[in-house]
């Protein structure tokens, strides 16, 4: 076993801190995306280094050591943290990812009073519901790309869960407004004001639903996102204006519909690792599943870092972090680093069977504690609904995978795989 408490793992390099000699180095992490920090990193013997990024000095860092580091608030905030082209397309204005300290706090309250076992077991449910349903109509068609239906099933699950009403004539445009967020953000030209477009288009749709709500003409269980939302009370006293509400509630829709990345890279796995299928027909007790599902989010590429800035100077192993700084996080690198991971590039989930939860290894969803951090709020529905995905993937449908080409490209945000992974459905 490798040793699981990231203490134990010493940080590499000491200053002074080390530099990517390059003028501007966004075009190799455009180029390499999921590869850059890493590489650079160990080209310069060290977990820290200074770059330049979108013409800004940006301090990059790998591994378990300096996640928890990058999660030290104290150290490090993040107002004036991500790229604009971000804000405008993935994030949106005014929601909790920019939001420092007592903000933050209340904010983030709202998302995880959202998370509890019931209500996650209710997410669940529909999503089932709506994959059996969906089943058998990919069973009428000769094929399939599962990337694009999962979506679809993801879309109607969660504005049903989220108390999002969603009329039959809608369900294609709203599926593709809340997928061009996530799915066509890092794209370049055309597609990224696609991107921008749906998120203002999907925007007007939330705030309006929460102006309707509030004005008692639209009613919601207490207990779902869009009541939560419309009915929060922020740090200042006051209610969210419409529109930052509208961020708020996207920041629960489009996340969920975003989790069609992973259950296609399950199925990527079940196809490219297909020992893996066995243990998760013999699951009882759904262990394997979560294993799997486990070892999906850490092998797979899906967001390569995360960022932050400098709240005031400080020393780490020898190099000056100066306040205002631009800081990145090698998220998918150090669920590959070596130090934490026996044979990291190796899929196998049984790795998981006796792993000790470690915040700072495994961190596809960001490290740290989510209740008071940055961390993902959403890794509980995540987990729930690739286990339940795993089970329609290994056994719960008849299906084939017709001949393709299935290669993930690396250079993409997120990287898919390039057919978008094509089924032929026999029954469900
Ligand atoms: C599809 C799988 C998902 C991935 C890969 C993912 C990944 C991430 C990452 C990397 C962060 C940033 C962590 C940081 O900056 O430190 C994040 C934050 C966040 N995620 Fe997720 N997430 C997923 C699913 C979800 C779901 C299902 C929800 C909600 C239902 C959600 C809601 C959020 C929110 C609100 C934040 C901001 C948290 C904060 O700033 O305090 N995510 N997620």
């Amino acid at each position: 076993m490798m040793p699981d408490n990231h203490s134990a793992i010493p940080a590499r390099g000491t200053g002074p801190m080390p530099r990517d000699g390059r003028l501007d180095a966004t075009l190799a992490l455009k180029r390499d995306p999921y590869g850059y920090i890493r590489k650079q990193s160990e080209r310069l013997g060290s977990d820290v280094f200074q770059s330049r990024i979108l013409l800004q000095r940006t301090i990059c860092l790998t591994g378990p050591r300096a996640a928890e580091l990058f999660y030290d608030h104290a150290r490090f905030m993040r107002k004036g943290a991500a790229p604009m082209r971000l804000q405008a397309t993935l994030f949106g204005r005014g929601g909790v990812q920019a939001l420092d300290d007592t903000a933050h706090a209340v904010r983030k309250h709202m998302f995880m009073s959202l998370m509890t076992p019931a209500r996650i077991d209710a997410l669940g449910e529909l999503f089932d519901e709506q994959w059996g349903l969906a089943a058998r109509r990919w069973a009428l068609a000769p094929k399939v790309e599962l990337y694009r239906e999962v979506r679809e099933v993801l879309t109607r699950a969660v504005c049903r869960w989220a108390g999002v009403p969603l009329a039959e004539d809608e369900v294609a445009l709203r599926t593709q407004q809340l997928s061009a967020m996530f799915d066509l953000a890092g794209a370049a030209g055309p597609s990224h004001w696609f991107s921008r477009y749906s998120r203002f288009r999907a925007q007007q749709w939330c705030g309006g639903l929460v102006e309707r709500i509030r004005a008692g003409q639209v009613e919601v269980p207490t207990d779902t996102a869009a009541h939560t939302v419309a009915h929060h009370v922020d740090a200042d006293g006051k209610r969210l204006d419409a529109r930052t509400a509208a961020v708020e509630l996207l920041n629960v829709l489009r996340p969920t519909v975003a989790i069609a990345v992973y259950i296609v890279q399950e199925a990527h796995a079940l196809h490219a690792f297909p020992a893996c299928r066995k243990p998760l027909l013999d699951d009882a007790d759904g262990r394997h599943a979560g294993w799997f599902a486990q070892e999906v989010r850490r092998f797979y590429p899906f967001f390569p870092a995360t960022v932050a800035r400098v709240r005031k100077d400080f020393d780490w192993q020898g190099c000056h972090f100066p306040a205002g700084r631009r800081v990145m996080l090698d998220l998918y690198g150090t669920n590959h680093d070596h130090r934490a991971w026996e044979e990291p590039l190796r899929f196998r989930p049984e790795r998981f069977a006796d792993w000790r939860e470690n915040p700072f290894t495994l961190v596809p969803q960001g490290g740290g504690n989510a209740a008071t951090g940055h961390r993902c709020p959403g890794e509980w529905i995540t987990l729930e609904l690739m286990k339940r995905a795993a089970r329609w993937l290994a056994g719960g449908m008849d299906y084939e995978v017709p001949p393709q080409d299935m290669t993930l490209d690396m250079a993409r945000l997120p990287a898919v795989p390039k057919s978008g992974f094509v089924i032929a459905v026999r029954g469900a």
